[in-house]
């Protein structure tokens, strides 16, 4: 048996609806406020440009399933493992964002892909050259037709087509 307890808190203005991963250029205010007696850890951090945020995804309507289809691959079935749902045995989010200002216990990111108010579990920097796979690959995401059109919506790119 393991516990955790939240370090922190996520702003955003996201109160229902959250796009499906972080969209950079997101509108609005986003930030990390965490735990003041936490502050003390975030001596440096500044000096990255990106961090992850790991959260706690505390809101999840559905159980998870360890198959299943997505309405966007309706000929495929995937396996939990092989996909970000939020909806995991262990409910942790993932997500890697611009850090844009730390002013005392406060966070300021970029687009951010959760609902207001989800509990932090943490927070670390995002490394260049450790963190960065330059042969990383789109597995499974192949198969989607019009793959790269597909991206543009995750990713929340404007586009008119
Ligand atoms: C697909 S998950 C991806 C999260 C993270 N980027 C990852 O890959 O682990 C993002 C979705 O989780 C849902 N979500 C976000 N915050 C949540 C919360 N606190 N409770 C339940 N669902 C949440 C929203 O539907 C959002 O579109």
């Amino acid at each position: 048996m393991i516990s955790f307890e939240p370090i922190g808190t996520i702003h955003t203005p996201y109160k229902e609806a959250a796009p499906y991963q972080p969209i950079a250029n997101d509108k609005g205010e986003f930030y990390i406020e965490l735990l003041p007696h936490y502050e003390a850890g975030l001596k440096e951090l500044l000096r990255f440009r990106y961090i992850y945020v790991l959260f706690y995804i505390d809101r999840l309507k559905e159980a998870p399933k360890m198959r299943f289809t997505p309405p966007w691959l309706t000929n495929k079935e995937l396996g939990l493992f092989a996909t970000r749902t939020p909806s995991r045995p262990n409910p942790i989010g993932l997500s890697i964002v611009k850090l844009i200002n730390v002013i005392d216990n406060k966070i300021y990111v970029s687009g951010l892909d959760v609902y207001e108010g989800t509990p932090l579990l943490d927070i670390k920097p995002y490394i260049k050259d450790l963190d960065d796979k330059p042969d990383a690959n789109y597995g499974w995401l192949d198969d989607v037709d019009n793959k790269e059109h597909f991206m543009l919506h995750i990713k929340g790119i404007p586009h008119d087509y």
